[in-house]
């Protein structure tokens, strides 16, 4: 093995635990060293609801992750999510000096203190601050004020808070299953981190992660996050008015979704209501399964657009729409996301830059590439209020240290016992 940089994330995902070990290449681009999964456990809305199945899970899922690599993990990166988050906008403003002169990094780093500052709910903690746009001097529109000659200084940014409840629970759950949390992200900003090029940012898209029981979306203009948001539903519902309409246990109708399954009546022969509606049993026919999962996704579409609100219009988006997450895998999400949005749509789910990505088994790894990339500093990261010093490598002197690249035999887990 070479010794590039060794970086761990973790998924908690609705559906499944996924643990990823990557390797830094000197170009900045990633390569996949080894993985690890597990279906979810002891885990609901981005929470552990039972810290005991829960950080049994998050082991094995390290543990297969390890082994296969022949490294010592002794912590890793993670993904917050779930219906706690909270998207708001906040302003900041400082006066850089009695007259004007050019705009320091500690000026923009003091404007953005003052936009986190922002009262939020007692109980919450921010997660992410992205500058939206910077103001000097009443001239708006500033992508990066660095250098600019200027007395005041303003900025419109969006923040992401959370449940510092949730957060501290996440981290003991890591805890308790022997290893160290690394810093967590917004679950949707790292999909988005792995998935976005940063033109179609420019050029305005909109990023739909239809997961396991929940659907996250994040809206970018101008380069910059301008909303995100979740509703709860995902690909569980589908599969569940799957068994409920063709009366089958859920895995046989996990294995049809997966199989044959489309979410589009156009694309297959209709299904008349007679037989829809009627005693005889039509057979599982693509019209049948198309009839049964596109009013199903097509609702869950809704409900994100309603999510939207003043994110909308989309009309003006020229990066269009990118669908992603297990619940969109289906034939035909992608003409049903086009026609409820009525933007042109895109499925996607790993970045093309990912080295080895063929040796990922089938499932959603995006989320931790994302956070992998993060972690890496490929793009801005999003700040969390647990890190101190410079964004990137404050978290990757930690995570340096916490990885050693020989194992020590077999040790942990209290959690197993
Ligand atoms: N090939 C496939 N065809 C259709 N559906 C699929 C396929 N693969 C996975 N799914 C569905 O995707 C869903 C899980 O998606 P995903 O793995 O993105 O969720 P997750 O990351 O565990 O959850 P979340 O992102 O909501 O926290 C399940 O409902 C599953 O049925
Ligand atoms: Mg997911």
């Amino acid at each position: 093995m070479s010794q590039g940089r060794l970086l761990v994330a973790i998924d908690f995902g609705t559906t499944t635990f996924r643990a990823l070990v990557t390797e830094e290449r000197s170009d900045g681009s990633l390569a996949v060293v080894a993985w690890g999964q597990e279906p979810a456990a002891g885990f609901q809305d981005g929470d552990f609801i039972d810290l005991r199945s829960g950080s049994q899970c998050i082991g094995r899922a390290v543990r297969v992750a390890e082994t296969a690599a022949d490294v010592d993990i002794t912590g890793f990166t993670y993904n917050i999510s779930g219906s706690h988050l909270r998207s708001v906008f906040a302003r900041g403003q400082v006066q850089v000096g009695p007259g004007p002169r050019p705009i320091k990094a500690a000026d923009i780093a003091a404007v953005l203190a003052k936009a986190r500052s922002l009262a939020i709910p007692f109980d919450h903690q921010i997660l992410a601050v992205n500058p939206i746009e910077y103001t000097v001097d009443r001239v708006g529109g500033i992508v990066d004020p660095s250098g600019r000659i200027g007395c005041q200084l303003e900025v419109e940014a969006h923040l992401i808070t959370g449940s510092r409840s949730v957060v501290r629970n996440i981290e003991n759950a890591i805890g308790t299953a022997g290893y160290s949390g690394a810093g967590g992200a917004v679950d949707v900003l790292a999909s988005a981190t792995a998935l976005l090029q940063p033109p179609e940012k420019n050029e305005g898209v909109l990023l739909i992660d239809v997961g396991g029981a929940a659907t996250g979306w994040a809206l970018f203009r101008n380069g910059h996050i301008v909303g995100n948001g979740m509703v709860p539903w995902g690909g569980q519902h589908l599969t569940a008015d799957l068994a409920h309409g063709l009366r089958i246990p859920m895995e046989q109708a996990e294995q049809i979704k997966r199989r044959k399954g489309v979410t589009l009546r156009s694309l297959v022969e209709e299904i008349s209501p007679e037989i829809l509606f009627g005693d005889d049993n039509p057979g599982v026919t693509g019209g049948l399964l198309a009839a049964i999962l596109e009013p199903r996704l097509e609702e869950i579409f809704s409900l994100v657009k309603s999510d939207l609100g003043d994110a909308r219009p989309l009309a003006s988006l020229g990066g269009g729409l990118v669908l992603t997450g297990g619940g969109s895998r289906c034939r035909g999400s992608d003409a049903l996301a086009e026609e409820v949005f009525g933007v042109p749509t895109q499925r996607r789910y790993l970045p093309p830059g990912l080295h080895g990505a063929a040796r990922l088994p089938d499932g959603q790894w995006a989320t931790a590439v994302g956070l992998s990339l993060w972690v890496a500093g490929a793009e801005p990261a999003p700040q969390t209020e647990r890190r101190a010093g410079p964004p990137t490598r404050g978290v990757l002197g930690w995570l340096r240290r916490l990885i050693a690249h020989r194992r020590h035999g077999d040790r942990r887990m209290a959690a197993e016992g």
